[in-house]
């Protein structure tokens, strides 16, 4: 890679951020498609100056991760709709020091979800309550799927069910619910605990498609289970790749080299 005076700067903003894969993807990205950009990471703690700091600085877009994603929202100059309702931005575009905000993460997750699944017409149970819960149930009401929400915490569960105005179960009451597809949007069966798993196997039996947003390991124990009673699976590694290519289209205009950037992700997470 040629770093010279008209290089433009892109990067992850995060705390802690060393650990991204992020880089080593937008990289080769850029890099397959011969474009004279660069991508790094900004440790950053005061996000307002942050920002600020982009923009004097003619920064092209920003990757936005934990603990990020709704405090840059104040200091936007314009923020996508459906990244609005999320109430999270992990996207930044920057244009004549004009920032917007806009949410990939529910893109990753429907284009995951639809390498197995035809979402239209879906009903989805989606486990958990938390940031990765909300985007992925915004972004499957986007595509019009119906979403049906379960938690271990009943209170949080339905403070997030009652903003996407969908059922919602406590994690025990799930067994008798037809479903098309399953998503696991908590962090049960990430390292180290890859022994846990959200739900008992014996309820994955009747369902055709099961997702893991969880990709460490990147086989967790759900997807292992799913796939012995014969689901159709896809792991969490796609739903990184598919918001990092949304990312590149949005910051390039072009369409994104998708099979460069999966193979540096599964190379970088099989090494870890
Ligand atoms: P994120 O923003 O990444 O989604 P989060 O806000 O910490 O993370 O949410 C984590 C989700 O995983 C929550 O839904 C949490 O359930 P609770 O609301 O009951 O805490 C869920 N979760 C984490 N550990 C869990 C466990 N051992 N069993 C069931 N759910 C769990």
């Amino acid at each position: 890679m040629k770093v010279n005076g008209t290089t433009k700067i892109y990067g992850i903003m995060g705390k802690p951020v060393s650990h991204s894969l992020s880089p080593a993807m937008h990289n080769a990205a850029f890099q397959a498609q011969g474009l004279n950009k660069v991508y790094v990471a900004f440790e950053v703690t005061d996000v307002a100056r942050a920002l600020d700091g982009f923009r004097a600085l003619g920064i092209g877009g920003v990757s936005v991760t934990i603990p990020h994603k709704q405090a840059v929202i104040p200091y936007l100059d314009a923020i996508d709709p459906v990244a609005q309702k999320i109430g999270a931005v992990n996207t930044l575009l920057i244009e004549d020091r004009h920032i917007r905000g806009f949410n990939t993460d529910w893109i990753g997750a429907n284009q995951a979800l639809e390498m197995i699944v035809n979402l239209p017409a879906s009903s989805v149970l989606v486990l958990g309550a938390g940031g990765a819960a909300r985007a992925i149930g915004f972004g499957l009401q986007e595509k019009g799927a119906t979403v049906i929400l379960a938690n271990r915490t009943v209170a949080k569960g339905q403070a997030l069910a009652r903003d996407l105005n969908c059922e919602f179960y406590p994690l025990e009451d799930i067994k008798n619910l037809k479903i098309d597809a399953l998503v696991n949007a908590t962090s049960v069966g990430m390292t180290p605990n890859v022994e846990a798993t959200p739900v008992a196997k014996a309820f994955l039996k009747n369902i055709p498609a099961v997702m893991d947003i969880v990709y460490s390991p990147q086989e967790t124990r759900l997807l292992r289970e799913a796939k012995q009673v014969g689901c159709k699976t896809v792991n969490g590694t796609y739903m990184l790749l598919f918001q990092g290519v949304a990312q590149f289209e949005l910051w390039t205009g072009r369409k994104a080299p998708v099979d460069i950037m999966r193979e540096k992700l599964f190379s970088k997470l099989e090494l870890k």
